[in-house]
């Protein structure tokens, strides 16, 4: 398994297949958005080699993400591919626009789980948010997602000040009825629309007091020490848990054991830092496979530590919808 600077083993690889989005979130990009030409993107081909290649060197856990991942064409192939070079845990981040239709080949695919994001639970907010979703297809995704066994399933919500701070209990009450953990993320500052993330962010603090003052007490799980990236409490008689993920007022680097493959082929070692490494130009002229694994085996072990948010150190040479969460 390969190891970075600071002795932490990096087994779980984020995969974004694509910038490109059949939503425009507020948060996430403008409605005229651009996105890279697809001769910049990797190849279904050179994905799967390059999935073949961390499989080797011991990466054992994979989650596709975007833009919006359902959108590549080739998507059910691409999870096929991953199953068969041995990658057994396996999973999606969805904006579950296509969910109900692909929830069952996904799953029959070797695709384990998926997270789908849901910021609120109010058909008109949910549009004002995303612009281009609709609340009702992503409810049947999740549907879908349940009856094809995409378990255990997680619900992301990206809390905005000014779009759905209020929805955040309605989004916890879930928790009562469905075995499904709810997760708030913190927002975070990329590109040019940092400002946006930095003004409308909202604390954990004001979101527990919000669920709390109507549902009564978030019980923290295990002392809520970090789960993954996500601290979890409990509501009384929940069926599952209530999580938050905040990367910029609380970042969990030291348990950090991740790095992402962006659609274009760039390994990015940290989500909240620019610095990453070229795999798909050098794959392209024709690296050896030992070639292409002492460069990520040398990547991974410069992986930064922490984030520069505090000393106002943001990123800026790709969005979110370039990195994949
Ligand atoms: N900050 C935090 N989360 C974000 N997402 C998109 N943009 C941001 C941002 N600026 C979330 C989406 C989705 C996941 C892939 O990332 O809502 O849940
Ligand atoms: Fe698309 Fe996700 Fe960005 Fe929304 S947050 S526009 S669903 S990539």
């Amino acid at each position: 398994m390969p190891r970075d600077s600071y002795g932490r083993d990096i087994h779980y690889l984020r995969i974004s297949l694509t910038d490109k989005c059949n939503m425009r979130c507020v948060y996430c990009m403008s409605e005229d958005m651009v996105f890279q030409p697809t001769e910049d993107l990797m190849t279904t081909a050179e994905i799967l080699r390059l999935v073949n290649l961390f499989a080797r060197l011991g990466i054992d856990k994979i989650r596709l993400t975007g833009g919006e991942p359902s959108i590549h064409p080739d998507l059910i192939p691409i999870v096929r591919g991953i199953h068969a070079a041995g990658i057994t845990r396996s999973s999606m981040t969805t904006n579950g626009l296509h969910l109900a239709d692909l929830a069952q080949p996904l799953k029959e695919a070797g695709l384990e789980r998926v997270n789908v994001s849901v910021d609120t639970l109010d058909p008109e907010r949910f549009h004002r948010v995303t612009r281009w979703g609709h609340l009702d297809k992503v409810l049947a995704g999740i549907d879908a997602a349940e009856a094809a066994g995409l378990t255990p399933l997680k619900i992301n919500a990206v809390v905005a000040r000014g779009f759905n701070e209020a929805d955040v209990v309605e989004l916890a009450r879930l928790t009562l009825t469905y075995p499904w953990q709810v997760r708030f993320i913190e927002m975070m500052p990329f590109g040019d629309v940092a400002g946006f993330a930095q003004s409308a962010t909202i604390s954990q603090a004001e979101i527990m007091q919000r669920i709390e003052a109507e549902l009564g007490p978030l019980h923290p799980i295990d002392e809520a020490r970090l789960d993954g990236e996500a601290r979890l409490y409990r509501l009384d008689g929940a069926r599952a848990a209530v999580g938050f993920i905040s990367t910029v007022t609380n970042p969990f680097c030291a348990s950090c054991s991740r790095v992402r493959l962006t659609a274009d082929g760039h390994l990015r070692l940290c989500l909240l830092r620019d610095d990453e490494g070229d795999l798909l130009t050098p794959l392209r002229r024709g690296a050896t496979d030992d070639q292409l694994e002492a460069l990520i085996r040398n990547l991974i072990w410069r992986k930064p530590w922490g984030h520069g948010l505090p000393d106002g150190v943001i990123p800026l040479d790709r969005l979110m919808s370039q990195i994949g969460g």
